[in-house]
């Protein structure tokens, strides 16, 4: 048996080219620093619906259950995207991080310094972007109930549900502080307190947890307040932390500093602050991109920032990550450029040969 167990999920669209890459690069780590990975993999999404009739089977969450950890593609395309089908890929990436309780996921926003010329954002207003959002994950309008579609009087109506409790509020709250602590010392908590009861919750919590970081600079902001701050002033921001529906919405926004969705990963962790982080998963914040699946030409870099994720948090192999990390920044330093990184006259590489110089670096 393996060192550590990882259960791949590869998805749908481009999951699985850049999966592939990420697995090449968890088997690189193992030559060179001698741990051995025993590998799964599975279907999930559209995949698993054609091939089971459902996103996201129980012995698909059974064996998430036994792994380390879970290397997570992307979910959907065109073909599944009937909104009113019951089964949709979607459900795969909700039902797993429900049935595993991820309620935390970090989604780190660092521009690489070589790339801030392709942001749409001036380059001044992008030095130092270094940013880690703390998104809550498993609750609030994404799995409040009710959440329904119902036909009043032949009048039809849809409901879905804001929730959250004080538990919920309170380990985002200490995960944020902590992590505030251990980097530039400031923490945003974004919220809607003038008008969401669910918001005023969320800031009665977090002001009441404050004292015990006294080190920690922390604001509030509020959410369309936020919207606009990222723009105009994202290095002013260290840890963020906040609900699932503004989470989603800020880390795409966050993303465009960084030029291309193509380039950050995510990890989805269930360990509250000072707790050893065990089970997570880890997945590019970038979607299965149907329009340019197949054709091996998505950038890999998301991806293979979440294997470093992946190395640090669930397995504690911090060398380990610092090497891939290295190795992508030294890639990116160098010139090599995925199509969406690309300038205009630039000729772009493939996945593969991204992939391939980011793996030599690691081989050392
Ligand atoms: C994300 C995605 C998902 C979400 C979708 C695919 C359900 O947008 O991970 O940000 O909304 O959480
Ligand atoms: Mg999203």
């Amino acid at each position: 048996m393996g060192d550590y167990r990882i259960l791949v999920l590869p998805g749908d669209g481009i999951g699985p080219e850049v999966t592939a890459e990420g697995v090449r690069a968890l088997q690189t780590v193992g030559a060179r620093f001698g741990h051995t990975f025993e590998l799964s993999e599975d279907l999930v999404g559209g995949a698993a619906i054609d091939a089971h009739g459902t996103a996201l089977r129980q012995e698909t969450i059974d064996a998430a259950r036994l792994a380390d950890a879970v290397l997570w593609g992307a979910v959907g395309g065109p073909q599944w995207d009937d909104p009113r089908g019951s089964v949709r890929p979607e459900q795969a990436i909700l039902g797993i991080r429900a049935a595993l309780g991820l309620w935390a996921n970090l989604r780190p926003v660092r521009v690489d310094a070589a790339l801030v010329g392709n942001s749409t954002l001036r380059p001044e207003v992008l030095a130092g972007v270094d940013i880690v959002v703390i998104r809550e994950l498993t609750s609030g309008v994404y799995f409040g109930k009710p959440q329904e579609r119902r036909t009043i009087e032949g009048r039809r109506e849809a409901v879905d549900t804001m929730y959250y409790n004080e538990t919920e509020v309170a380990r985002v709250a200490h995960l944020g502080f902590q992590l505030a602590r251990g980097r530039r010392g400031r923490l945003a908590s974004v919220d809607k307190a003038n008008v969401l009861d669910t918001s005023r919750l969320w800031r009665e919590v977090v002001m009441e947890i404050r004292p015990q970081y006294p080190d920690v600079t922390y604001e509030n902001v509020l959410v369309d307040a936020m919207a606009m701050h990222l723009i105009r002033r994202p290095a002013a921001f260290d840890v963020v932390i906040t609900e699932n529906l503004f989470g989603d919405i800020l880390t795409d926004e966050a993303s465009m500093l960084a030029g291309s969705l193509g380039m950050l990963p995510s990890a989805s962790l269930r360990a509250g602050a000072g707790e050893a982080t065990g089970l997570g998963l880890y997945e590019p914040i970038h979607g299965s991109a149907p329009d340019i699946a197949g054709q091996g030409i998505a950038n890999p870099i998301g991806m293979l920032r979440c294997v470093a994720l992946l190395l640090r948090h669930s397995l504690g192999l911090e060398a380990e990550a610092a090497a891939v990390e290295a190795a992508v920044g030294a890639t990116i330093e160098s010139g090599l450029r995925t199509a969406d990184i690309a300038a205009s006259g630039e000729r772009p590489v493939s996945t593969r040969e991204m992939a391939d110089a980011v793996l030599g670096r690691i081989s050392g």
